[in-house]
């Protein structure tokens, strides 16, 4: 497991160049509380790459993008699991490891993809397309994850539809991500209209203007981008993909077309190259807070449930994705 914990004393020298010193004060109270309470509960806390760098590098104890988040729930051993990310990501570390107590620290963190879909438009889309399979995005419900033959994410959604041998899929909700995937894929691709609030606020003029201020940039994308936004981009990628390219190839000058914090984070690790930030802030995400974080494992709140009805058929679907 990637451990990223560091004692909350030594955090600030860490995270000085992207946190004001000014804010530093509230931050530290808490992320000493979070490490002696994690102790005692024998909790991990899973951050996304989206979380704040005084989540991500002072408390988490396992970062990454949703795939590895997924793989790294499954191995947990520790009686608690706090997820800080969104509730599909807390959803499904509870599927895979369900005899875990799983925490979100606001059970209000949605993802407005995963609110554009129900179980009755996937069987509603089903009878409409008769034989064709279903592939579904993680970032959806549970109830939504049970309908479907197979889930994926941006990381390894080429993949997983290359893996079912078939023609056409129907992949959901995410718009772009499935036209996006169609393009690397020659699959016919049946889509729905979800949206991420985030990325489709990009467009091909702000990719045109960075690259005009700044002559030679590396520019990476989320595939929840518009398809004409990935086009004018050097490379789409999961949050993962993104940091991996950075860590590995050090551009001199990079702009991650995706949210706010991801920039952050990924700029720690990499004090050598310069970013561009035309980030948007996702509201869901940044609903954790670590004086939530804290609050969640003072008293324990707020419990990650699976309605029995669908947790075995959303396990599959995610599961089958995990084995491929
Ligand atoms: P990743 O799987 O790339 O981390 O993306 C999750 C997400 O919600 C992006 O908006
Ligand atoms: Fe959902 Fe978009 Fe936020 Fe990711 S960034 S959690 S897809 S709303």
């Amino acid at each position: 497991m990637t451990s990223v914990t560091i004692p909350a004393g030594d955090l600030y020298t860490k995270v000085q160049h992207v946190i004001p010193e000014a804010e530093w004060g509230v931050f530290a109270d808490d992320a000493e509380a979070i490490l002696r309470l994690k102790a005692e509960r024998n909790a991990v806390i899973l951050a996304h790459n989206y979380q704040t760098p005084e989540i991500f590098y002072g408390v988490a104890d396992i970062v990454g993008d949703s795939l590895k988040l997924a793989r790294e729930a499954q191995e947990v051993d520790a009686d608690v699991i706090v997820l800080a990310g969104v509730h599909f990501m807390a959803e499904t570390a509870k599927l895979l490891n369900p005899a875990k107590t799983v925490l979100t620290p606001d059970p209000m963190a949605g993802c407005s993809l995963a609110a554009s879909i129900t179980a009755d438009d996937v069987r509603a889309l089903r009878a409409q397309h008769p034989g064709v399979p279903v592939v579904t995005y993680v970032n959806t419900t549970a109830a939504v994850k049970a309908e479907s033959d197979i889930c994926c994410t941006s990381g390894n959604a080429v993949r997983v539809i290359e893996s079912l041998g078939v023609d056409k899929v129907i992949m959901l909700p995410d718009e772009y991500l499935a036209r996006n995937i169609a393009k690397q894929t020659g699959v016919e691709i049946i889509t729905w209209a979800g949206r991420c609030i985030v990325h489709e606020q990009f467009t091909p003029r702000d990719i045109a203007q960075i690259r005009a201020e700044n002559p030679g940039i590396v520019v990476l994308a989320h595939p929840e981008c518009s398809p004409e936004v990935v086009a004018v981009a050097d490379l789409a990628g999961s949050t993962a993909q993104m940091s991996d390219y950075v860590a590995d190839r050090q551009p001199k000058q990079v702009a991650l077309i995706t949210e706010c914090s991801m920039s952050d984070n990924v700029a720690v690790a990499n004090p050598d190259v310069e970013f561009i930030r035309p980030c948007n802030l996702c509201p869901f995400m940044k609903r954790i807070t670590l004086a939530k974080i804290r609050a969640s494992l003072e008293t324990m709140t707020t419990e990650v449930t699976i309605d029995p009805a669908v947790a075995a058929d959303a396990r599959r679907a995610v599961e089958r994705m995990l084995a491929i």
